[in-house]
């Protein structure tokens, strides 16, 4: 049997059991690297947890590990422990501060092209568990539109784009979002796209900044983006990382600290338009591996 054929019977099975998919996802992404998606990531957990929300964050990047050096903390599994080592899904789990959970996909991402059907089987049953670990799920992925990126992000509820006010930042952003307009399996009904500005010197060029990118992607793409906000460029956030700080939770005054604040209540105020059932975690996974 090939994988395909084996997923559509994990489906079945997974359908009958009518998992219900509580967890928000939400996968951060960007066209260019080193524009700030872990960083989003890590800072908007830690004000997820003020907030009340229980928050995993899923280190999907198959270069450097950055969340993992960001908490300062090194996981002892990976996700390729769970799929090939037969560990369980608590055992994968790391802890970051305050209580923040965190997985790294390590080079297992890589390996699910070739999966036996227990293989899936146990991968999809182990997901479905984070659904009553986390309100919301963060996914972290590399930069860029190579297949195994693009794909995360296709299958995704919700998409985060990272840009920057630099020309290059805004052109690969909009190459990411061609790419995903154009690919036959996005669903441009099924999933939200955020924009996030980071590094910007004022509210104007943030502002700037999106509306630049919204009039490409609805002039030739027809599509709509929601702005959530922007994060200043900021030395305290620069020197908060520079000693493995996270500036949320160690520079209460900086004025990044307070953008995160801001765009966290953003991301709160959209929980009510999420489609709970059916676009979670397993159903993510699922998506991924059938096009394998
Ligand atoms: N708002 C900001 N102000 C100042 N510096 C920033 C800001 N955001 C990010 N940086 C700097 O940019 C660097 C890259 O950020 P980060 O690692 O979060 O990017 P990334 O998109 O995850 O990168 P990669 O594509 O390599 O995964 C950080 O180390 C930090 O020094
Ligand atoms: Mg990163």
């Amino acid at each position: 049997m090939d994988q395909a054929q084996q997923l559509r019977n994990v489906v079945k099975q997974k359908n009958q059991e009518s998992i219900l998919e509580h967890a928000r996802i939400i996968t951060i992404t960007s066209g260019k690297g080193g524009v700030g998606k872990s960083t989003v990531a890590v800072n908007l957990a830690i004000w997820l947890r003020r907030m009340g929300k229980k928050v995993l964050i899923f280190d999907a990047d198959l270069g450097l590990a950055n969340v993992e050096v960001m908490f300062g903390a090194v996981p002892q599994y990976n996700l390729s422990d769970l799929i090939y080592k037969g560990k369980n899904i608590k055992d994968i789990i790391t802890q970051g501060p305050m209580e923040i959970q965190f997985i790294s996909g390590g080079s297992g991402i890589a390996g699910l092209s070739n999966l036996t059907k227990d293989q899936i089987v146990y991968l999809v049953h182990s997901l479905a568990s984070l659904n009553d670990m986390a309100d919301v799920i963060l996914i972290d992925t590399g930069a860029g539109i190579s297949d195994n990126v693009l794909e995360f992000v296709l299958d995704s509820p919700e998409i985060m784009i990272i840009t920057t006010p630099e020309p290059s930042s805004l052109t690969d952003s909009y190459s990411l979002l061609k790419a995903l307009y154009r690919n036959p399996t996005f669903s441009r009904e099924k999933a939200k796209i955020h924009v996030v500005v980071n590094k910007v010197n004022s509210l104007e060029e943030g502002e700037a900044v999106f509306s630049k990118l919204n009039s490409v992607v609805s002039q030739f793409l027809s599509g709509t983006l929601d702005f959530l906000g922007m994060i200043p460029q900021d030395q305290e956030l620069e020197n908060a990382i520079r000693s493995q700080k996270i500036v949320s939770l160690e520079r209460e005054k900086a004025p990044s600290t307070e953008a995160f604040r801001i765009l966290t209540s953003n991301v709160i105020k959209g929980e009510h338009e999420q489609i709970v059932v059916h676009r979670g975690i397993t159903q993510l996974f699922i998506n991924f591996l059938s096009r394998k």
